[in-house]
């Protein structure tokens, strides 16, 4: 039997049999001939049937949408004017000599050789299999893979390595609620799961490594909008022995070399990225994360923007239900409790002077009027982290509680460091034009947090909750 060759590759065999197999885009029964559209990963191909096999004409008559097929037959250049040039394999087409039905398929719930668009949220997720068949999607799935690999590769030619970080954790002050998870065996006792590996990164620095990355999944229990999804993918990285210039010199060619290899149809509009401060930002645009585009209408332009000093503390007024992270009333941190100030500011941290004018080492990186990415300079002396936990009003008891192990860490030589994190999926957004980061996600959740296809969060059996020791006070009208 002859190997499956991709479609995309059909061309390059005209006058030769090949076996190709996929799914039933579409058919068009012609009388003698019936025309197949086939689909796999690498492209779509027009299968023509014909009466000379009349047992294959049968079973050819039976095919519908979504059926899986492998056909093998003659790649036959198309008669002149027949071509089609809306796809790649439009100068040929495949003369079938055997069809094997693989799989029989119900009629999809929606269109499938559309962009989809139109069709309801909830029944897209429902039914994702199906929706990720769509050319839109497979496309930005598939680049979301080339990016990561770019960056993989960039950065591990630059002396980073990437390592990976615990699921289960403890729970992190990063300004959003935290998913937690029972534990068994300290009934009563639960892990968390990472908001971000802020603080693994900061460990592996003072453990030496030097230059880490990691492709990091971060959870953060907090109401899903347009580019913010409960469970989302960072490009993560801390370097050792940096300042912010440092740090910007790596992320700034690594986002150009990307966008130059991976989308050359789009322009960046300034390079190098152009910085702000957060006051001209807040000042000249209303927003920390202006949209610097000239021309707003087109969507090949990319414009990048570094936002710089920020406020490091804000005040929380009392019951502020959006920042768990605070007592009932203080100061808050703006962006990271881990930085650090600016170092001509860093005397003020120490004597907890002019708190509100204390600006931080915080950098983000806007795209578009979207926020990208954030990262800073660590304070990286025990004394500096113990004042910024101080100034939030945490008491001693608390602090050790919390960030003991840092402040620990930190007593054993902690190098200077600094990183960023660079939120993945909504780079992927912006750069796929698209409106939401759930397009550039393989399996989102709904806007209220949902799973519909795997219908998930489920109840969970009774043995469950009696090996947790946990029992149900009230249960929630929703589930
Ligand atoms: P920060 O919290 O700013 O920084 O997150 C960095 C980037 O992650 C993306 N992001 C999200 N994307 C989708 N859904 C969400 N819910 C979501 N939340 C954040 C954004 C954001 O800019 N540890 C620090 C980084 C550091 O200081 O090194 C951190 O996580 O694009």
């Amino acid at each position: 039997m002859e190997k499956r060759i991709p479609i995309s590759e059909v061309p390059a065999h005209a006058g030769k049999t090949v076996v190709v197999s996929g799914w039933v885009q579409a058919r068009r029964d012609h009388g003698k001939l019936i025309f197949i559209d086939v689909r796999d990963r690498s492209g779509l191909l027009q299968v023509v049937f014909t009466l000379d096999n009349k047992d294959m004409q049968k079973r050819a008559d039976q095919l519908r949408p979504e059926w899986v097929v492998s056909v093998t037959g003659m790649v036959n250049q198309r008669p002149k004017g027949m071509e089609n040039s809306c796809i790649a394999t439009g100068m040929v087409e495949l003369l079938a000599r055997d069809l094997i039905i693989l799989a029989k398929a119900h009629t999809p719930p929606f269109a499938i050789d559309a962009d989809g668009k139109d069709v309801n949220e909830e029944l897209r997720l429902k039914y994702r299999y199906l929706d990720l068949r769509r050319q839109r999607m497979a496309r930005n799935i598939i680049m979301r893979h080339e990016t990561v690999l770019f960056m993989r590769n960039w950065l591990s030619k630059q002396g980073f390595i990437e390592i990976e970080t615990p699921i289960l954790t403890k729970s992190t002050p990063e300004g959003a609620r935290d998913y937690v998870v029972p534990s068994r065996l300290y009934q009563g006792n639960f892990y968390a799961l990472p908001q971000s590996p802020q603080q693994y990164k900061q460990l592996l620095m003072v453990a030496g490594f030097e230059r880490y990355f990691q492709i990091a999944r971060c959870f953060r229990d907090e109401d899903p909008r347009g580019d913010r999804q409960p469970e989302f993918t960072q490009l993560d990285v801390e370097m050792s022995f940096v300042q912010r210039e440092d740090v910007m010199a790596v992320i700034e060619p690594l986002c150009i070399d990307m966008v130059k290899t991976l989308y050359p149809e789009k322009t960046i509009q300034e390079i190098p990225f152009p910085r702000m401060s957060y006051q001209e930002a807040m000042g000249k645009y209303h927003s920390d994360k202006p949209d610097l585009r000239k021309n707003k209408n087109d969507p090949d332009v990319l414009a990048f923007v570094w936002i710089v000093d920020f406020p490091f503390f804000k005040k929380v007024e009392k019951g502020n239900a959006s920042h768990p992270e605070a007592l009932a009333e203080g100061w808050t941190f703006t962006h990271n409790p881990f930085s650090a100030p600016k170092p001509e500011h860093m005397d003020w941290l120490m004597h907890k002077q002019n708190i509100g004018d204390i600006l931080t080492t915080q950098y983000d990186l806007a795209l578009n009027g979207c926020e990208l990415g954030g990262g800073s300079i660590r304070n990286h002396t025990p004394e500096a982290l113990q004042k910024v936990f101080e100034i939030m009003g945490y008491e001693q008891e608390r602090i050790v509680r919390n960030f003991g192990h840092m402040l620990e860490a930190f007593s054993y030589g902690a190098p200077p460091h600094g990183g960023i994190a660079l939120g993945l999926d909504r780079l992927l957004m912006l750069l796929h034009h698209e409106q939401n980061i759930r397009e550039v996600m393989a399996f989102p959740k709904t806007g209220d947090a949902r799973d519909p296809m795997m219908n998930s969060p489920s109840e969970i059996m009774q043995e469950q909750w009696k090996e947790l020791g946990i029992e149900l006070k009230r249960k929630n009208k929703k589930t």
